[in-house]
């Protein structure tokens, strides 16, 4: 078969048309519901004992937020008046030995990280009291400061955690550190944070989405349409529900996509997130560019194996590659020598550059794709307006991705995008700082009941 030919196979196989939108929010539709009351489903729908916030919760409080690539600490001031402030937010980088090891190595790690901020920012030791906690795995919660991990995704594997409370071993590991006030008051998922932060602000946000290292959303669900469980102390009509969509699994799965799920850690599960999330975005790109160059299509006068290197090829270099604008596509030609492939023709770049847009657009056509299903699940004629806050490293600095994703929703939904009916809003630190604000919930709830 010719280059071209084979170019234009993969970009068949990585197209997502308006019909298989609609197929997938009908499916989303389907596994939401049955998630939502106990059956089978690829969707966990886990209830999260948070309701939104008034805006007008006050004082200044903690959040950790652990989730992809980074641990960070940060310290919000909440106004009062819909407005906050980030006093300070430090990051610690996570490396690979810490997050695949034992679980009380990462949550040692997290303590001592905690315990070196906050005294280089000089916190009072009362303002380490309440603490909100944004930990991004799928956890069984039985109210808002108790979490059992179901299991772990992106790649972290850190032992003898599966089926423990987190806040408790983050409660231990805290008293282990020297840090006996610390305490986790409220544990959340990054999607419920993200909620939680644009909602401070914005009363009609009513969705958070993460597009990042993985991807996953929550949205605002009816208690009485939570059928499979019974929330006694929890008294509010609506509560945030974490989708884990990042499992949804009702996809159309291309030899590519099989291969990255058989050598992932978690095989079988997260698919969805396996063809749309940063952790794997740059993996399917190598792998089709593997292939491709051992059917001859491209780099034929040069050294390829540098293409066998697993997770060998960054998700970043993605938007790098679709965003070249020079004549003979230098920057592709960069990137390829950085990955160890020497010398490339122009038509060898071109073809990089149709790979990664094939599987890029992709990703975000799906993305667009899970948010109009949840969206139409809220309001299936969207006859309100809809803020949809997104945080993740993904959406953020991929320039093209929320053009795609607007583009996509535009098609599923002309007029309610175009009279903004679904705003689509970057909430930076989203992540971190709607935990903050979970902690003033907890703190106000607290203080009525010891008012009472
Ligand atoms: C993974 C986690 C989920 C998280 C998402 C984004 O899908 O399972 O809990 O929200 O990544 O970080």
């Amino acid at each position: 078969m010719r280059h071209v030919e084979l170019i234009k196979n993969v970009e068949r196989d990585f197209a997502v048309t308006p019909d298989q939108i609609k197929k997938v929010i009908r499916d989303f539709h389907s596994e939401m519901r049955e998630g939502l009351s106990g059956q089978k489903s690829s969707l966990k729908m886990i209830p999260t004992y948070v309701e939104r916030p008034k805006g007008a919760e006050k004082g200044t409080f903690i959040a950790l937020d652990l989730g992809g690539t980074n641990f960070r600490v940060l310290a919000l001031e909440l106004k009062g008046n819909r407005t906050s402030e980030i006093l300070f937010s430090k990051k610690a980088v996570l490396r690979k030995d810490v997050i695949t090891a034992s679980g009380r190595k990462l949550f040692d790690f997290m303590a001592h990280s905690v315990k070196k901020i906050i005294k280089i920012h000089a916190t009072e030791p009362d303002k380490t009291r309440n603490i909100g906690f944004t930990f991004s795995f799928p956890i069984k919660q039985t109210g808002i400061n108790s979490g059992t991990l179901i299991g772990w995704t992106k790649g972290f594997t850190a032992g003898g955690v599966r089926g423990k409370d987190v806040v408790r071993l983050m409660n231990s590991a805290f008293r282990r550190a020297g840090l006996p006030n610390a305490k986790i008051v409220a544990i959340t998922n990054d999607t419920v944070s993200t909620l939680v932060s644009k909602s401070y602000e914005d009363p009609a946000c009513d969705v958070g989405v993460i597009l990042g290292t993985g991807t996953n959303a929550c949205y605002c669900e009816k208690v009485k349409n939570i059928t499979k469980s019974r929330f006694a102390n929890f008294t509010a009509g609506e509560m945030l529900i974490n989708i884990e969509w990042g499992n949804f699994n009702k996809l159309r799965l291309t030899p590519y996509d099989r291969l990255i799920d058989k050598f992932s850690k978690n095989p079988g599960k997260q698919l969805l997130e396996k063809m749309v999330s940063g952790m794997y975005l740059g993996e399917i790109v190598r792998v089709v560019l593997k292939e491709m160059s051992e059917r001859g299509a491209i780099f034929r006068k040069t050294d390829k194996t540098a293409l066998n290197k697993k997770d060998g090829f960054k998700t970043e270099y993605i938007s790098a590659i679709e965003n070249d604008s020079t004549k003979e596509l230098y920057h592709v030609n960069d990137i390829l020598k950085t990955i160890g492939v020497s010398k490339s023709l122009y038509s060898d770049r071109k073809a990089v550059r149709r790979i990664c847009r094939a599987v890029s657009k992709r990703a975000a056509r799906l993305g667009a794709a899970a948010i109009a299903a949840v969206v139409t699940k809220i309001d299936p004629r969207l006859l309100k307006p809809h803020t949809v806050a997104i945080d993740g490293s993904l959406y953020e600095k991929h320039a093209g991705f929320s053009r795609d994703i607007r583009h996509a929703l535009c098609e599923v939904f002309p007029t309610a995008v175009r009279k903004s009916g679904i705003k689509i809003s970057l909430t930076k630190d989203g992540s971190g700082k709607g935990a903050a604000v979970i902690a003033a919930i907890v703190k106000n709830a607290r203080d009525r009941v010891a008012r009472d």
